[in-house]
């Protein structure tokens, strides 16, 4: 099984034999960790540019590499280091060529995965540009989607929060328009609503969706996808401060419904910690299916290349 891409910035540019095919491996993948990982990229390096906080992304990419046998060399913070002292991301990607069989990159601009991509000869992959695009985690959500429901096509998904900055949600949606007829609910105040490029990707798809900002309206869907209102995009903190926590899912939202609860995490308060007893409340599984995934992606794009 073959990719269509070397690079991975956007989940627009997968075609549904691309995820399947990252799926099926992702299962394979979840084996092979299972009985201890294997030396299947032995002698390959990944390098881990973060120039933006993360911990499970970065964490489960590197152990993903770790656990095929591969190792990592690792840059976060980089906005404190040598090579951000006014170099161009072109420029470091370059560098980093010299050293590294495939990248993976988190940056605060959207579009920066994109620069990346362009000047890099070994497989590129975006681990989330600004309020871009976050490939890698909504593959990761589908993967969780395929596990915990047994389908994706024809699902409902209520997404919830901040739908205008979250990079995760804006990926998954795109992905799920390679999918039949899933139905979207997004519940979201005013202020972050799901962008206009995203609502008419679906349009252009014929799938279906409805806006509100009541939780209440979401509740009932197969899949309810919660995130975190995205605070290190707010010029004006008091705005986030008004906005941070008016939607809280608690035990009682999810009495008697059926719905998978999942969240890319970090949480900040929107999921309440009763929830986590529920057998239906998916999020820890969902960040260790982030190790299979990225598993099988590595494994693939080295392969490939
Ligand atoms: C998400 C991200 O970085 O966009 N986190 C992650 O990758 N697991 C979601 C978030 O930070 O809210």
């Amino acid at each position: 099984m073959s990719l269509s891409f070397q690079h991975l910035t956007s989940t627009k540019q997968l075609s549904r034999a691309d995820t399947d095919a990252l799926l099926e491996t992702a299962e394979k993948m979840e084996k092979v960790e299972n009985s201890g990982g294997d030396e299947s990229l032995k002698g390959k390096v990944l390098a881990c540019l973060f120039y933006e906080p993360s911990t499970r992304t970065r964490l489960s990419f590197e152990t993903a590499m770790h656990r095929l046998g591969g190792s990592v060399i690792t840059a976060d913070g980089i906005q404190f280091s040598s090579l951000y002292k006014g170099e161009t991301i072109e420029d470091t990607i370059t560098v980093i060529n010299q050293y590294a069989d495939i990248i993976a990159m988190r940056h605060p601009d959207a579009g920066s995965a994109d620069k990346a991509a362009s000047v890099s000869e070994v497989p590129f992959i975006n681990a989330g540009d600004g309020p871009g695009q976050h490939p890698t985690q909504a593959l990761l959500d589908l993967y969780t989607i395929q596990k915990e429901r047994g389908t994706i096509d024809g699902i409902s998904i209520t997404m919830v929060g901040d739908l205008r900055y979250g990079r995760t949600v804006h990926s998954l949606c795109y992905l799920l328009g390679l999918y039949n007829n899933v139905k979207f609910t997004f519940v979201a105040p005013a202020e972050l609503t799901m962008p206009e490029k995203v609502t008419s990707y679906l349009q252009e798809k014929g799938l279906e969706f409805t806006e509100t900002d009541e939780l209440e309206d979401g509740l009932d869907s197969d899949v309810i996808y919660i995130t975190r209102v995205q605070k290190e995009r707010f010029a004006d903190q008091s705005e986030y401060e008004r906005l941070k926590l008016k939607y809280v899912l608690t035990a009682d939202h999810l009495k008697g419904k059926k719905g998978t609860v999942m969240h890319p995490l970090p949480r900040v308060g929107e999921i309440d910690t009763l929830v986590d007893a529920l057998p239906t409340a998916a999020y820890f599984r969902q960040a260790k299916n982030g190790v299979y995934l990225r598993m099988a992606l590595l494994s693939m794009l080295l392969n490939n290349s």
